[in-house]
């Protein structure tokens, strides 16, 4: 039991780094299986294919798997990172494609964040033009007040405030992804870095 001015999950090896906690563990998995309800609902028998973005995606992508009851499968794509910096560079490169052909089948992109937009904007061009038979995103995390080009999320799980965000597979310069809650990383660190 913990008293109620302290934030349990604020311990471990990094907590050092981490300004406040956004969004914690238990909001993160109600949100989910609200989200994997919906999903089921939505593509109740349809040929569903998850396909996740790496590596941010992989522990939303873990837990919604779980929430959601219908049949379904999953394939993953690799795009380039920000490296040690915290902002897009707007340019995308794939690092990894999809496994199988996607012609047909009822596709459903699960992303961390959107935060610029430019990522999901070209993958979603790039898979449209391999015809699925439909293509919806659901990402966990908008930042909305950084957009620079209109992209159509199905489903958000959170919109965030204009903070660079760790924890829950996100990371900041491939740390921290083991974090179980959202928090923002002190700017300290990123100072240090970038
Ligand atoms: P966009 O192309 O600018 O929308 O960037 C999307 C990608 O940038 C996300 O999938 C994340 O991998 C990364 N990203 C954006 N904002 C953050 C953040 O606050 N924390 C960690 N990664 C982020
Ligand atoms: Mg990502």
């Amino acid at each position: 039991m913990t008293e109620e001015n302290d934030v349990p999950c604020l311990e471990g090896p990094f907590s050092q780094d981490v300004e406040s906690v956004l969004i914690s563990a238990d909001e993160i998995q109600d949100r989910v299986r609200g989200l994997g309800r919906r999903i089921d609902e939505h593509f109740a028998g349809k040929d569903l294919l998850l396909i996740a973005v790496l590596k941010g995606s992989v522990i939303f992508l873990a837990d919604l798997m779980r929430a959601i009851s219908i049949p379904h499968e999953v394939d993953f794509l690799a795009t380039s990172s920000y490296g040690v910096s915290t902002r897009s560079s707007g340019i995308v490169r794939i690092l990894k494609d999809l496994n199988e052909p996607i012609e047909g089948r009822h596709v459903l992109l699960v992303e961390d964040i959107i935060d610029s937009g430019h990522t999901l904007a070209y993958l979603s061009r790039l898979f449209r033009a391999r015809n699925p038979a439909s293509l919806e995103i659901v990402t966990l995390l908008d930042k909305p007040s950084r957009r620079e080009v209109d992209i159509d999320v199905f489903w958000t799980g959170f919109s965030v405030p204009n903070e660079f965000v760790i924890g829950y597979g996100l990371d900041f310069n491939q740390r921290y992804r083991n974090l179980p809650f959202i928090g923002v990383l002190k700017p300290e660190v990123y100072e240090s870095i970038s």
